[in-house]
């Protein structure tokens, strides 16, 4: 596969690499029980973001499992105000094409304002075009709204909901899978 091409522009924002001097606003969202209370972790300790920032800043997507995190920053205002982050997983090839995942994360103060819709769009549109992705799919949190919201504007389909298989924040809940195809992505452009 190619190498990703960061940075990646849209209308308001940029999409680029992870830097380490991103620790501080990074720790900021990811510390934070609401940013953590639809995802499998808990609110993520400043060690952790230590090394996750670390490892997004040199991270290489060149096989399957590799992750591509894309730091996402107002064109007009540069900091830090979330990420969108790429799997490549198992089962496609370069001959039929790859398939993978994709998940958004927003720091509060930047949501409500469609920066992730926009963001996951470019993600989406780069790995649908010069990455060569087949297929990519989304897991939430079926309670999740604010990402479902974003997987139907993103034209993602609704594949299927796993009642009751994820323990979360002390109870159970359902996981919801939204998908979509290189083909599907192509009409609805
Ligand atoms: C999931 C998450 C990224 C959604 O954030 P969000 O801000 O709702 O999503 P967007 O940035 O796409 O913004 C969409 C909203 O902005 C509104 N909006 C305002 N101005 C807008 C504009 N100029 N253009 C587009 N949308 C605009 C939209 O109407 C929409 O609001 P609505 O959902 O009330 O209809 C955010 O809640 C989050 O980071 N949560 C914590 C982490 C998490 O759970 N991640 C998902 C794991 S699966």
């Amino acid at each position: 596969m190619e190498q990703i091409p960061y940075p990646l522009r849209t209308e308001r924002l940029v999409l680029r690499r992870f830097e380490p001097t991103d620790l501080d606003a990074y720790y900021a969202y990811q510390s934070l029980p609401e940013t953590a209370r639809y995802l499998l972790g808990d609110a993520r300790s400043l060690a952790e973001c230590m090394e996750r920032v670390g490892k997004f800043s040199q991270q290489k997507f060149s096989q399957e499992g590799d992750w591509a995190s894309f730091a996402v920053e107002l064109a007009e205002q540069p900091g830090l105000l979330g990420e969108i982050a790429l799997k490549w997983g198992t089962g496609g090839d370069a001959e039929h094409g790859y398939v993978g995942e994709i998940g958004w994360t927003l720091t509060p103060q930047a949501q409500g304002k469609g920066y992730a819709t926009e963001a996951a769009r470019a993600v989406l549109e780069l790995a649908f075009g010069q990455l060569g992705f087949h297929r990519l799919h989304a897991r939430l949190d079926a309670a999740n709204d604010g990402s479902r919201k974003i997987c139907e504007r993103l034209g993602m389909r609704a594949e299927g909901l796993f009642q009751q298989n994820w323990f979360l924040k002390g109870e159970w809940t359902s996981e919801a899978v939204y998908a979509i195809l290189r083909s599907e992505w192509r009409a609805q452009q």
